[in-house]
């Protein structure tokens, strides 16, 4: 600076360089869509290819499009899921017994799990799993199962909870960075109003899916490969958002060994990336009994035609560990694929799904995920369901098969948040 710039000319030398800043800033896209807002209107073409038709009926779908589905889904978007998997609990011990006010005891797993692809078995590395329960319940308690940015010890912040060592994590183990995160993404990104769900009658489960597949492009690349190393293709291996899914599952392989629990009422939890994941375990596993999938955007519950926010090519590029390479190719040719996310969504029918949005997080596309989810209605339909019910994006129906929320402000998990999730699980659960 000294060297270029005389004295007198530094001061505009550095409101013309912050400017610079400032406008590459504003027009990167995440920015530029964030100053934008979701119509509250649907807009834009409906999802496409149609699911069904009026010809169709309940067996047509279960065992004809529905296969295609989830075939095409693996096919084109997030790469084959195992055919085989196992779980193994390695240890258990008691964390607590008057945590969280006396409301809860608090138990962690330690756990490995097997994927078998083309009959080659691999294993994970171990992972933890920890579980709250409320001590007041009478019966069988219902779960919410969750992954999300940080450790488990930074989701439940109870001293005893073990701390990650294998691996390079999304969020600091120091905590800091955990606090600048609900600083951006607000107060509930990393820690859940535990206590607030206790006293609604639900127990907790969280992993933290790094643990078995990093959130990083080479790492996790690396464990996805070793995990299936059955699988040739390449461009059709997991990605992790489906292995991050898997993962749900193998949470629930321990949990419905365990009378304690609700087999009708384990629901997965996850916002954005971990929205995707948790929607992919449903669609994927038929023993999860509903979903809450908070803004998962690209590649969860919006569209890939016709979309806004962040595209296909975008996705890609930045997190080349997420899905199947064969995404990445669909990204040139988005109109032409055979299957969208509507029938991620659909595979989950007829089970209730909350699918949560904000305003100016048209990153993640709100109104691509309701048409979607209206193209899901006629699935729901079969089952004798009705699916989504609401006509408007702001429209909130709790108590919806398919409950669509929407609220002011940007990307995270924020005081209204758990609320919501909260009536919709009540409505559905109590
Ligand atoms: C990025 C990414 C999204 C993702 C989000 C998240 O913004 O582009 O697809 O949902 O991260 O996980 O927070």
């Amino acid at each position: 600076m000294r060297k270029f710039f005389p004295a007198r000319k530094r001061g505009w030398a550095l409101w013309i360089i912050s400017g610079l800043f400032l406008a590459i800033f504003v027009a990167s896209g995440p920015t530029k869509l964030t100053i934008s807002r979701a119509s509250l209107k649907p807009n834009g073409l409906p999802a496409s290819p149609v699911l069904v038709n009026q010809h169709t009926t309940l067996v047509d779908w279960e065992q004809t499009r529905r296969p295609f589905h989830k075939n095409a889904l693996q096919e084109l978007v997030f790469g084959y899921l195992p055919d085989g998997s196992s779980t193994e609990i390695i240890d258990k011990k008691i964390i607590a017994n008057t945590a969280y006010n006396n409301k809860a005891s608090i138990e962690e797993y330690t756990l490995t799990a097997t994927a078998v692809f083309n009959g080659m078995p691999s294993k994970t590395r171990p992972f933890k799993l920890v579980v709250v329960i409320p001590k007041n319940h009478t019966g069988a308690v219902p779960v919410i199962v969750m992954q999300t940015f940080c450790p488990n010890h930074n989701t439940l912040r109870h001293p005893g909870i073990s701390k990650p060592t294998n691996i390079g994590v999304s969020c600091g183990g120091n905590g800091l960075m955990a606090k600048t995160m609900s600083y951006v993404f607000g107060r509930y990104i990393v820690t859940p109003p535990t206590e607030m769900i206790l006293d609604h009658g639900y127990a907790l489960a969280t992993i933290y899916p790094s643990e078995f597949v990093a959130d990083r492009a080479v790492s996790g690349l690396a464990a996805l490969r070793e995990l299936s190393a059955g699988h040739t293709d390449e461009r059709t291996r997991w990605g992790a958002i489906a292995a991050w899914g898997w993962g749900f599952s193998r949470t629930l392989d321990v949990l419905l060994q365990d009378e304690r629990f609700d087999p009708g009422a384990l629901i997965t939890y996850g916002h954005s990336r971990y929205g995707k994941s948790a929607l992919v375990a449903a669609a994927f596993d038929a023993r999860i009994s509903a979903v809450i999938s908070h803004q998962s955007g690209t590649g969860g519950a919006s569209l890939n035609k016709y979309k806004k926010g962040e595209s296909v090519r975008e996705i890609t590029k930045v997190y080349p560990h997420w899905f199947a390479k064969s995404y990445a190719g669909y990204a040139q040719r988005e109109q032409d694929m055979a299957t969208d996310q509507h029938a991620l969504l659909a595979l989950i029918a007829p089970r209730p799904l909350f699918l949560g949005n904000a305003r100016r997080d048209v990153w993640s596309d709100p109104n691509g995920a309701f048409r979607a989810a209206q193209a899901t209605k006629p699935v729901y339909e079969l089952y004798n369901k009705q699916g989504l019910i609401q006509n408007k994006l702001s429209d909130f129906i709790p108590d919806a098969d398919i409950a669509f929320w929407i609220r002011p402000g940007t990307h995270g998990v924020v005081k209204e948040d758990w609320p919501a999730f909260l009536a919709f699980l009540d409505a559905h659960y109590k």
